[in-house]
């Protein structure tokens, strides 16, 4: 069967859509929500935004390859996002982001075998204060040192 929204997501869809003077102004919001409901937007995902949102694909799929936060593909339970931009590359992001590789075994835009981490690169989080810093999903881990970087993955379950 074609991917649908739950009636309880169409409900939160009608409410979002609801918001904007034009149904494709709520395309990013829309987009999240599909993300959270199939946990990824893979081309059945993006066909069926198209669908509800009365756009065509390759707008969406525009959308979807234009921000990070967006994912085209299953990820692990932590989106690990580790800023490169330059105020977190000054202080130090590529010596992060190896740190997590040699830690996790993998390389950026892989996942653990087991499934809890995605790693990947984000240009800049708005923190740039407390760089180098990285984003979990939800969450900001900032000021990062090669050495609490690992004890913060090692807390992540
Ligand atoms: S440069 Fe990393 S948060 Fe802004």
């Amino acid at each position: 069967m074609a991917l649908e929204f739950s009636p309880e997501t169409h409900k939160k869809f009608d409410a979002i859509v609801g918001r904007y003077p034009k149904k494709e102004a709520a395309m990013l919001p829309v987009l999240y929500l599909a993300q959270e409901e199939f946990g990824y937007l893979g081309p059945e995902a993006i066909e069926y935004v198209a669908a509800i949102m009365d756009v065509p694909v390759a707008r969406v799929y525009g959308v979807v390859t234009f921000y990070t936060m967006l994912n085209m593909k299953p990820i692990g339970r932590h989106h690990t996002q580790v800023c490169r931009t330059l105020p977190c590359a000054l202080a130090g992001a590529e010596r992060i982001t190896a740190a997590i590789k040699a830690k996790l075994g993998i390389e950026l835009g892989e996942t653990t075998a087991d499934g809890r981490f995605t790693l990947s690169e984000v240009e800049c989080l708005a923190s740039c204060g407390t760089a180098p810093m990285m984003q979990v999903n939800d969450d900001y881990y900032e000021n990062l040192s090669e050495q609490n970087v690992g004890e913060i993955l090692d807390r992540l379950k």
